[in-house]
Formats: structure tokens, C-alpha cells, sequence
């Protein structure tokens, strides 16, 4: 009998990804998803890719009564968490409205994988949670650190929670893995990254640059400590991203506690680095200027991967041309869906 992961939140970018993969792989897959940020024609584009067709749940991950009907009429093997409001600079302006939101479908879920007695759990976390205290490359038994945002502390919340339920119940079996910088695509063009308006993140600024959707991009300070004085990254490929959940899969399946382990790649890239990588691999030009520091930005983030070599037997294999190839892949491919 194959096994069934659960997906809260596996309408979005990452979840996407991670559905596809576990599609291909023979894994029954269960989204749940409420569609604040995703859209409903992703179960048919999964389907065109996989030719296999996930169980879907239009609800909130909150909502006690749905998600008790989604563990009532599928027997869920293991979790993984995607579920949660994710932009960096609206959680500075709806606090309430983050941790609200963030912190009650964890609970819920938690609780309600206690009633169907699901023991398995893998948790959506970021790089944020080391906080600016921290020296790169980071690594899991480092300290969490001060997060400078809102959606930052959620992540190191969740973490806590996820840790304390897991000395509660010798039984359950928890992995908080910290994404690095998510990029990249699909590479049949039929999932990707669609951020809402203007995109804060750097990836899709670039590619609606150079589909001229947006007239510049901002490159945020050239006065860093680094080698060209732009902003150090680990951008990771979403697809290397994907095979690391189903690797942790296998890891929580033969495993009990909690454990933190870093998606990346280990390997930093600058903006302009990789402006230029995007320019030269696909050929456009990406229009860009210096503008002004952007406040709560590090001059480093990146990743010790050992960890994730260790327990997970995984490391990412994508190259940052790959990153940028697909990223505009997508950004072309997406005009038409
Ligand atoms: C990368 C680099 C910017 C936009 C954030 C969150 C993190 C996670 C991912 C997600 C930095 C520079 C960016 C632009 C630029 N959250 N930049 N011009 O800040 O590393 O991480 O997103 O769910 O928690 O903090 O990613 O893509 O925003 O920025 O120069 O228009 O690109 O200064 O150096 P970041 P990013």
C-alpha cells in the first residue's frame, strides 16, 4: 500500500513542487488548501504533469471541523506543513494577522493529527529563524536568533511548539526543515513561483524585468561586506527542494523527536552574480540600478549542508544557470495558462 502525505498548504510554489514529486514517485498526495495565495487550476497542471491527479480540499488549515473530515476520510501516513501567510513586509504591517494565522493552523493541526493519531510531521522553516546574531554558513545547532519580522517569528514559534510537542510525545517524529532562498521552476513550465503584485523577492523581480513587466529592478545596496558589495544568498532550486521533503519523508518513517535541518545548497550567490547568470543563460537583458539598502536585509545568508548529507542521504544537484533557465521558463510559459 503506498503511502499518503498530507499537504496544508500544497496549492503554492513549494507545495507544488513537492506534490509533483511525490506524485511521480507512486505517493498518494491530500492537499488541503484554502486558496488565499495559490490557484485552483494547479490540480490540473500537477495532473498534466504527473498523469496522476492529487485529492483536493478547498479549506483552511484552521478549520477544525474540514481538516477533521480530511483525516476521517483519507488514512494520512505523514504531514507536511506548508500551510501559513508568507510575505515579509505585510507581516510588519498585520502582526495580529500573522501570527493569527500562522500559529492557529499549526495548532490545529497538531491537535487533530493527535485525534487521528498521526505521528509524522514535516514542518516548512526558514533560514530567518537564525536571526542576525548568527555567523555564516549557518548551522542547525546554532541558537535560533532575533528574527527582524513577524513571519520570521512565526517560523521560530512553530519550531519551539513542534519541539515541545515532541518531548510531550515520545512518539511523534518532527522535521523542521529551513528553506534558504526557494528559486527556479518546474521544468515543464507548468508550475511556478505567481506572487501577488509587486514581488518583494528576487527571483521573480527579475524575470518580470526581463519580460518587461517591470520597467528596473532595485538592486538593494552595493555596500556590503561582500566580494562585489551586493546581498549573499543560497538560492536553491524549488525542485531540489522538493526531493529534500521526500527524503525527509523516509527520515521521520524511521525516526522518532524533532530535528532542524537546512535546505540549501551551501554555495553563496550575489544579486548581481546572479543577474548576470539569468542575463547569459537565457540571453535577455535584465535592466537594473543601485538603490538603497533595504532595512532588515543581511549581508550573508548561507547554509552548512552537512546535516541534511548525514540524515537525509540528499544534496541539491541544480546549478544556479539550471535556477535561472527554468525560473524564465516558467515566467514565458505562464503568459499562456
Ligand atoms: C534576496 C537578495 C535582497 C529584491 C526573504 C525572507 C525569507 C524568505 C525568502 C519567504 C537580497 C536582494 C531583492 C529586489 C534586490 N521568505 N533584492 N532587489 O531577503 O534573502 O529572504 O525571502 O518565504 O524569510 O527574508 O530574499 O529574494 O527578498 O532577496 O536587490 O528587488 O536580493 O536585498 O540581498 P531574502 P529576497
Amino acid at each position: 500500500m503506498n503511502q499518503t502525505v498530507l499537504l496544508p498548504g500544497g496549492a503554492g510554489f513549494i507545495g507544488s513542487h513537492i506534490a509533483a514529486e511525490l506524485l511521480d514517485l507512486g505517493y498518494e498526495v491530500v492537499i488541503v488548501d484554502d486558496l488565499s495565495n495559490a490557484r485552483p487550476d494547479v490540480i490540473d497542471r500537477l495532473e498534466k504533469i504527473s498523469g496522476r491527479r492529487p485529492v483536493f480540499y478547498q479549506a483552511d488549515v484552521a478549520d477544525r471541523s474540514a481538516l477533521d473530515r480530511v483525516f476521517t476520510e483519507n488514512r494520512i501516513d505523514a504531514v507536511i506543513h506548508l500551510a501559513g501567510f508568507k510575505a515579509v513586509g505585510e507581516s510588519v504591517q498585520k502582526p495580529v494577522a500573522y501570527y493569527r494565522n500562522n500559529l492557529d493552523s499549526t495548532l490545529t493541526l497538531l491537535e487533530t493529527m493527535a485525534t487521528h493519531g498521526v505521528k509524522k510531521l514535516i514542518f516548512s522553516s526558514s533560514a530567518t529563524v537564525y536571526g542576525a546574531e548568527n555567523p555564516v554558513p549557518y548551522t542547525e545547532d546554532m541558537p535560533r536568533g532575533s528574527c527582524t519580522n513577524p513571519y520570521g517569528w512565526t517560523k521560530s514559534m512553530i519550531e519551539q511548539i513542534l519541539s515541545d510537542a515532541c518531548v510531550a510525545d515520545p512518539a511523534l517524529s518532527v522535521v523542521c526543515l529551513r528553506y534558504f532562498n526557494p528559486v527556479g521552476a518546474h521544468e515543464s513550465g507548468l508550475i511556478g513561483e505567481m506572487p501577488n503584485g509587486i514581488p518583494n523577492n528576487l527571483m521573480p523581480y527579475i524575470t518580470q524585468t526581463a519580460a518587461g513587466i517591470r520597467a528596473e529592478l532595485s538592486v538593494f545596496g552595493n555596500d556590503y561586506p561582500t566580494p562585489d558589495g551586493t546581498g549573499v544568498r543560497d538560492y536553491i532550486h524549488v525542485v531540489d527542494l522538493a526531493k529534500g521533503h521526500v527524503a525527509a519523508i523516509d527520515y521521520v518513517n524511521q525516526h522518532t523527536g524533532w530535528e532542524a535541518i537546512n535546505l540549501g545548497t551551501g554555495c553563496g550567490t550575489s544579486v548581481l552574480e546572479l543577474v548576470h547568470a539569468f542575463e547569459k543563460v537565457n540571453g535577455v537583458p535584465v535592466p537594473h540600478r543601485i538603490a538603497p539598502r533595504r532595512s532588515g536585509d543581511l549581508a550573508f545568508c548561507y547554509a552548512n549542508v552537512d546535516k541534511a548529507a548525514r540524515l537525509l542521504h540528499w544534496h541539491a544537484e541544480k546549478s544556479v544557470e539550471d535556477m535561472c533557465r527554468d525560473a524564465w521558463h516558467w515566467q514565458e510559459n505562464a503568459k499562456n495558462l
